[in-house]
């Protein structure tokens, strides 16, 4: 099995240019499914997770080409099938934004349950709640859940909490829908808005994104259309916690700096210089930063996504950090790893405490799900000796070149 292998690489210098977003590509890739008509997506990640998706459209009939590095061109006018088997949404949870577009477009689908990262119970209730309001036929049986409507009608959805990927089906299902669709506690992440744009270019006609009510007026038919994704705000947000763990001095490049306020704000409490440049953002950072304490909320909160990175920075800051971890149920499993390495870490229920430490330690230890990858390469990048990460699987499914991109900056990161 591959590894990932870091050793103590302070102080990280350079520039590190950020990809397009995973979690943007995703939903856009499946809105692709909503028109009969060529997409053209630039700045496409090609990460494990998009390859997925790319296959799931695939299964369902659509062709896709790779233009170019970063450039895919998705047709969807021959979709002729539809299911999408367990071998593939097993492998992603996000493969199950295709049944709102499907349901729009062909009046069916078939999907089995989605597996993904095992960051806590993830149900898809809310999902299901909108079809079902806006007049699907939901039915389960032998792991799969087989949607159908004629034609959905646009219908007024209060989400319980905000969630991301219902927001997103729902926002899909209701483009091609009977009428106007209003998603009340909608969930306002940048990938919305990009999916919302998305879906606009198409001929749709989305309203609100970004606020917690969006607006959806249901049309006959979508387009094609081109579209750049926008940058990933968790890979910048990954790299910029390097550059403040090893006392360094980066630039990340491509990014919306909007879109990481709340990251940026909480470096800073930490102590860590952010300064806007022309190409994007300077961090630089003393030799060991403050504690701090971060609650993770839907956006414009903390994100989730950045929480174990955090994580690992705040190992080696002076003082005590609480971290509260709201809206996973399960995701503090990089906890027993980050203490292989020497950091002092108590967990209570969805609350973690951080006792930082002047040193961490390279030891063994396991990506168990994505963002926890990112948070050992992170500790890695500080501790003394070397640091062997194995089930580096996880790590492909969200950052691309992550070997490359952390060389370019001066780190000791290679994959064996
Ligand atoms: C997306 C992101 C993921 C990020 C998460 C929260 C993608 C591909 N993934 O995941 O990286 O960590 O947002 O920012 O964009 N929930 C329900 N019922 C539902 C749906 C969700 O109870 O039907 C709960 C989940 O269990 C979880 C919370 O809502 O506790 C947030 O989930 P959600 O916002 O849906 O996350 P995802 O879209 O899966």
């Amino acid at each position: 099995m591959p590894r990932i292998i870091v050793e103590n690489s302070s102080p990280l210098r350079g520039t590190v240019r950020i990809s397009g977003a995973k979690n943007a590509v995703l939903p856009i890739i499946a809105a692709s499914l909503l028109s009969n008509d060529k997409c053209i997506l630039d700045d496409v990640p090609m990460l494990d997770d998009v390859e997925v998706m790319c296959e799931v459209l695939v299964s369902l009939g659509a062709d896709i080409k790779r233009i170019s590095s970063g450039r895919i061109e998705v047709n969807s006018r021959d979709i002729d099938n539809y299911e999408a088997p367990y071998e593939l949404v097993r492998r992603m949870r996000a493969s199950f934004l295709v049944i709102g577009p499907m349901l729009a477009r062909m009046g069916e689908a078939r999907i089995s349950l989605p597996g993904g990262c095992a960051i806590g119970t993830r149900p898809i209730d809310l999902h299901l709640k909108g079809f079902s309001a806006m007049g699907a036929e939901i039915n389960f049986g032998h792991g799969y859940i087989e949607a159908r409507a004629d034609r959905l009608r646009g219908e007024r959805i209060y989400l319980d909490f905000p969630s991301v990927g219902a927001t997103e089906n729902i926002m899909m299902a209701a483009a091609l829908a009977d009428g106007r669709t209003v998603i009340e506690n909608a969930a306002e992440e940048p990938e919305i808005v990009d999916l919302a744009n998305f879906i606009n270019k198409m001929g749709g006609n989305v309203k609100g994104a970004g606020t917690d009510t969006i607006k959806i007026e249901g049309v006959d038919e979508l387009t094609g259309a081109n579209h750049t994704v926008i940058p990933d705000r968790i890979e910048a947000g990954t790299y910029m916690v390097a550059g403040a763990i090893t006392n360094g001095d980066i630039i990340v490049e491509n990014i919306v700096t909007n879109h990481l306020m709340p990251v940026i704000a909480k470096l800073r409490e930490a102590g860590v210089f952010v300064e806007e440049v022309p190409s994007g953002l300077r961090v630089y950072a003393p030799e060991r930063v403050n504690s701090i304490d971060i609650k993770t909320l839907p956006y414009p909160g903390f994100p989730t996504d950045m929480q174990a990175q955090m994580m690992a920075l705040t190992s080696v800051a002076q003082g005590t950090s609480v971290f509260i971890e709201t809206v996973f149920d399960n995701r503090f499993m990089h906890v027993n790893e980050l203490r292989r390495m020497g950091a002092n870490i108590k967990i209570d229920g969805r609350s973690a405490v951080i006792q930082g430490v002047p040193k961490l330690t390279g030891a063994r230890v396991k990506a168990t799900d994505l963002r926890a990858g990112a948070a050992l390469i992170l500790a890695g990048l500080v501790a003394d000796g070397i640091t062997e990460i194995n089930e580096t699987h996880h790590i492909d499914r969200g950052y691309i070149d992550i070997e490359k991109k952390f060389q370019n900056l001066g780190a000791k990161v290679y994959r064996i």
